[in-house]
């Protein structure tokens, strides 16, 4: 696969198949995108992979939290307002999510089912959480974006699927407590690795982008 159909072939897969994937495998993924750029080569990530009874434990966890309405705690907080153009592409992501599976805007439970899959890692076999130290700034969150980006299209290139979500990251005190990560890194997102169900409604779902002539200047007198 070369890089012009990873990047027209990923999209965030949200129900994945339950076998697991190898190792080696995923040694690989990581090691070529640790050859990500980052601010005067930082490196300012940290990575931990959960898989197995690990990662089936997390899951429970949050699957018990998300049953008993916990509020959500994530160590990178959530925008509180989304300037308009862009507060309007996630309702149109939403609209369109929802008919493509059917769920009428009004239908609570069929919503939070949806919302449910995040929680339970949508399946996944393993998830990888991406975290850095908390006094980073903005500039290694670009980095951090950089890797995750390089994981999901190396990963494309082994037949794997990815979706990255920072629901997944909505209960670091439950990751910290499951995979000992250190109080000093914050939880900044994780990235749900494994085999895609093609035949799984969620995943014939593509989401629309802005036209190349909307969003790309190009200046040359
Ligand atoms: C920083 C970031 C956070 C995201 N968080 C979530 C999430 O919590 N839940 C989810 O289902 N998808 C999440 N996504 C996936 C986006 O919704 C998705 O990338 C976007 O709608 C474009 O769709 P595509 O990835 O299928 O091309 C996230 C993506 C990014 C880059």
């Amino acid at each position: 696969m070369n890089v012009m159909d990873a990047l027209n072939s990923r999209f965030t897969c949200r129900t994945f198949k339950p076998e697991p994937v190898d190792r080696n495998t995923i040694y690989t993924v990581l090691e070529g995108a640790l050859r990500a750029p980052s601010w005067a080569n930082t490196q300012p990530w940290e990575i931990f992979v959960a898989s197995g009874s690990a990662l089936q434990r997390l899951r429970e966890a949050y699957l018990g939290n998300f049953s008993k309405n916990v509020p959500v705690n994530p160590d990178i907080s959530r925008p509180q307002e989304w300037p308009p153009a862009l507060k309007e592409r996630t309702q149109e992501l939403g609209r369109k999510r929802f008919n493509a599976l059917g769920i009428d805007r009004n239908d609570e439970q069929g919503r939070r089912a949806l919302t449910e899959l995040n929680f339970k890692f949508f399946g996944a076999p393993t998830v990888i959480f991406l975290c850095m130290d908390r006094t980073l700034t903005a500039w290694s969150m670009f980095d951090l974006g950089l890797l995750a980006q390089s994981i999901m299209l190396a990963a494309a290139q082994y037949g794997l699927g990815t979706a990255t979500a920072v629901q997944m990251a909505a209960y670091p005190d439950l990751i910290r407590a499951e995979l000992g990560v250190p109080p000093e890194l914050a939880i900044v997102i994780g990235i749900a690795l494994g085999y895609i169900d093609y035949e799984h409604p969620q995943n014939k779902f593509r989401s629309p982008r802005r036209p190349i002539s909307e969003v790309v200047r190009f200046i040359d007198l």
